[in-house]
């Protein structure tokens, strides 16, 4: 590793959030774009399960598993010099025992991610936070629309939308700090609430869909790059349009293998001319 980067940590998020500096964050799941994201000095890179959207097509994050979660940490972990790595504890990977807990968070880290995000705040998960935290895991929380929890949700709802709604996520927020998370990510979260939760919290929140009084913001890069073939939210803002770059050049070269332009000359390999003239002569006998 280059001696003069300095890499992001648990700690530098609360150095950002003391200094009222914006953290940045990305989704990212293969190695190019994480390095394009190291190189543009975004601050981290959350693996998200929401890769099993975006990279494996379901229609939620409820069928990825640790091992795919490995897959994609080791690609991007090997892209990043300088960001923070945090890679999400898949369903139900973090619910059965404090044990098995440890195993997949230790998978996680071992495989290159520099802490584990977890959904929700029962008495259970906050244990298996503090448990994490004191075995050297970086823990970040998850409040507000937790995904994986999307058949008891019911559907995709705004969280903490009354005053008593925004005092219960206030208080999960409250007791994932007192049992260590150096973060907790806000999905879908009134900007009201959202700044009264950061306001209220030592620890820095980073928002997706929360509005901008977050410590930090949260996007997932199909959604930014305008690459997901699906519907986005209202949160999202589209930065590039990549989906129709790729689908123009995609139909370009099946356009020019067809006609057979391509390849062009300079994508293809040369007999030298000694040798052009032997297999020339060689047909013509
Ligand atoms: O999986 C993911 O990408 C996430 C973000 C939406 C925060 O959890």
């Amino acid at each position: 590793m280059n001696d003069s980067i300095k890499p992001v940590t648990a700690k530098t998020f609360q150095t950002m959030k003391n200094n009222n500096e914006k953290i940045t964050m990305l989704t990212a799941y293969d190695f190019s774009t994480a390095k394009y994201i190291d190189e543009a000095g975004i601050d981290s890179i959350l693996v998200g399960d929401s890769l099993g959207m975006t990279i494996l097509g379901y229609d939620s994050t409820i069928k990825v598993t640790i091992d795919d979660m490995m897959t994609f940490t080791k690609a991007v972990s090997n892209g990043v010099k300088r960001t923070m790595v945090i890679a999400d504890l898949p369903f139900l990977s973090y619910h059965v025992s404090k044990e098995q807990t440890t195993i997949n968070a230790g998978k996680l880290i071992q495989t290159g991610a520099n802490a584990v995000k977890l959904e929700g705040a029962s008495d259970f998960i906050l244990d298996e936070v503090n448990h994490l935290v004191n075995s050297g895991i970086n823990v970040m929380g998850h409040l507000g629309f937790t995904p994986q929890y999307i058949n008891t949700i019911g559907g995709y709802y705004i969280q903490g939308k009354s005053y008593e709604n925004t005092i219960k996520l206030l208080e999960s927020a409250k007791k994932l700090e007192e049992n260590g998370a150096f973060a907790i990510v806000l999905e879908m979260v009134p900007v009201e609430s959202a700044k009264y939760i950061t306001e209220n919290l030592n620890i820095p929140t980073i928002g997706i869909g929360a509005g901008n009084y977050c410590s930090g913001q949260v996007l997932v890069i199909d959604d930014l790059l305008g690459k997901f073939p699906g519907n986005v939210p209202k949160f999202v803002k589209q930065y590039a349009n990549i989906k129709d770059i790729m689908k123009q050049a995609i139909s370009k070269y099946k356009n020019d293998v067809k006609n057979n332009i391509f390849p062009f000359e300079e994508n293809m390999f040369n007999l030298t001319k000694e040798e052009k003239e032997k297999l020339e002569y060689a047909f013509t006998k």
